[in-house]
């Protein structure tokens, strides 16, 4: 691992560079970052966000190419259809950053093109037009956040332009075909906006690219496709109202790292194999009506941080392996049908952000390892392991808010050893107070006897 020799390192440093501008602003259209020649004006480390300095010295042949002057304004077309979307043009959109981000433009000649668009907070009046959409088919991306316009029929070019589409709350509605269409996408972000669609492969059956997925909150029926064997990273279909069973082929997503499937009508058991997603980060199927028990090979998966299995039917026992990862913040497993007795001290509670596991009513926790002031929301063991009553009603509502829960552990760390003190203090004061009393009753007697004695 020594460092490359220093004819290395410039290359290197050229490469660094290029990425880095090429997965911004820059990345531009295929001719500008793809040039056949090293023409003056499709540099890719031309944006002047990026000091020329530390490649001016004796460098490899690339760099002789003296930076162009990116002078070029944006294409009048564009320029137009930004106008009609409302977007603000009497400050060049190219320059960066535009406000709020909204428009960001490619280093191509005579005319910058756009490469991403940004629509939020749109007035109601706002109406899309297909000339305007058509004249836009440079994007690469394009998101809508609270935009409630009417949907058009996106145009062909635009629809395989972009890279990454984002739609919240916006558009009033969507439908999987049209959605469908976009072919080349790596991100797909639709929340709270209703999708017509027969399921989800027809909306994510041709985008063979797509790294991240989010679909929620958009009342989508059916089933999760059996065949997601992408690259996906990311994939959240929360809050829609999918049914039948998490696929086993779910864990051939071998670069998964969240996993988020809260809200649906999900059945059957969490697939055995689901620790085969190694990658795994964040896993929620909370909301279902999940059975059965949480699988050991949920135990192999070396990041996990972020478990929630609530609200579901899942029975057995807590497994134990929870207080073994080590990267574990949050544990949701309430309002389920766990039994015998919580395998977990405070130790591993208090490394916890939130844990919860209220709502069990067969599972209780060992009362001389936990103390009742941890208001877990289940009943203390008997000797058999079995749970002594049902858990105060009060308790129940400590699953509620995460953030008093915390709190909860962190007071109960601070009482636990006060709590010593406190239930040792008035044992001493008594004691205390005893051992006063009868010194002087003995001392009065003591003086009784001699005073006797003596007179
Ligand atoms: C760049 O544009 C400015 C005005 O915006 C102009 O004065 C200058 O001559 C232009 N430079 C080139 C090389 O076109
Ligand atoms: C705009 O983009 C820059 C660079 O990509 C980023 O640092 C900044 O946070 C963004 N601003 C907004 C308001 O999104
Ligand atoms: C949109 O509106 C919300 C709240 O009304 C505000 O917080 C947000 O900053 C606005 N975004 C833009 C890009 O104007
Ligand atoms: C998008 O996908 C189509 C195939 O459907 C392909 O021909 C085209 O080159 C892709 N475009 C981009 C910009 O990646
Ligand atoms: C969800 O779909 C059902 C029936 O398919 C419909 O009645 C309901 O209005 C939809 N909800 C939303 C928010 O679109
Ligand atoms: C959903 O799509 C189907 C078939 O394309 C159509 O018959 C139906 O009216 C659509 N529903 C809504 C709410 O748009
Ligand atoms: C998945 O990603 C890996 C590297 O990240 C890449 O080598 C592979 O070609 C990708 N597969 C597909 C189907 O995109
Ligand atoms: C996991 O969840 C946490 C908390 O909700 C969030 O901050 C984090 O970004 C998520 N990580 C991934 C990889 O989704
Ligand atoms: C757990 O649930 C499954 C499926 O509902 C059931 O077959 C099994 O008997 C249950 N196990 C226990 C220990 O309750
Ligand atoms: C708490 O449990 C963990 C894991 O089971 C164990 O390593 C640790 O020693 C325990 N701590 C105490 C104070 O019992
Ligand atoms: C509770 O913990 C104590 C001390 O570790 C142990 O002796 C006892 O068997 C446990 N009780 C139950 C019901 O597991």
């Amino acid at each position: 691992m020594s460092p490359p020799p220093p004819p290395l390192l410039l290359p290197l440093l050229l490469l660094f560079l290029i990425s880095a501008t090429t997965t911004e602003a820059a990345s531009a259209s295929p001719i500008a970052t793809l040039p056949p020649s090293p023409s003056p004006t499709s540099s890719p480390t031309a944006p002047s966000t990026k000091t020329p300095s530390p490649a001016s010295s004796p460098t490899p042949p690339t760099t002789k190419t003296p930076f162009p002057s990116i002078n070029s304004t944006l294409n009048p077309k564009q320029l137009r259809a930004l106008q009609s979307l409302d977007i603000p043009t009497a400050q060049d959109p190219c320059i960066q950053p535009s406000p709020h981000n909204a428009t960001i433009c490619d280093s191509s000649s005579p005319f910058r093109q756009l490469v991403s668009l940004r629509l939020s907070n749109c007035s109601s009046e706002l109406s899309l037009s297909y000339t305007a959409l058509k004249s836009l088919s440079t994007l690469q991306s394009l998101s809508f956040t609270n935009c409630p316009v009417t949907p058009i029929r996106f145009p062909l070019d635009l629809a395989i332009s972009l890279h990454s589409f984002t739609c919240i709350h916006s558009l009033k509605h969507l439908t999987g075909i049209g959605l469908s269409r976009f072919v080349n996408l790596t991100d797909l972000t639709v929340s709270n906006v209703p999708v017509n669609t027969s399921g989800l492969y027809a909306v994510l059956g041709n985008m063979h690219k797509l790294r991240s997925v989010t679909i929620s909150n958009a009342n989508v029926t059916g089933y999760i496709p059996k065949h997601l064997l992408f690259n996906l990273t990311h994939v959240d279909f929360s809050g829609n109202r999918l049914k039948g069973k998490i696929p086993s082929s779910i864990t051939l997503l071998e670069n998964l790292e969240s996993l988020n499937l809260y809200s649906n009508a999900l059945t059957g058991a969490i697939p055995d194999n689901l620790g085969d997603l190694i990658s795994l980060k964040n896993v929620s199927l909370g909301s279902n009506s999940l059975s059965g028990a949480i699988p050991d090979s949920i135990s192999a998966i070396p990041d996990l941080a972020y478990v929630d299995l609530s609200s579901n039917k899942l029975n057995g026992t807590v497994p134990k392996f929870f207080a073994e990862m080590k990267k574990l913040r949050y544990l949701n497993l309430e309002n389920n049908e766990f039994h015998g007795v919580l395998p977990f001290n405070l130790t591993f509670m208090k490394r916890l952000a939130v844990f919860k596991v209220g709502g069990n009513s067969n599972l209780c926790y060992n009362h001389t390892i936990l103390s009742s002031k941890l208001k877990l929301g289940i009943a203390p063991c008997d000797k058999h392991g079995l749970p002594l009553s049902p858990p105060p009603a009060k308790d129940s509502s400590s699953g509620g808010d995460s953030e008093s829960d915390s709190s909860d552990y962190n007071d109960e760390g601070g009482d636990s050893n006060s709590k010593k003190e406190g239930h040792h203090g008035p044992n001493k004061v008594v004691l205390g107070v005893a051992i006063a009393l009868s010194s002087i009753v003995f001392l009065i007697v003591f003086l009784i006897l001699l005073s006797k004695r003596c007179g």
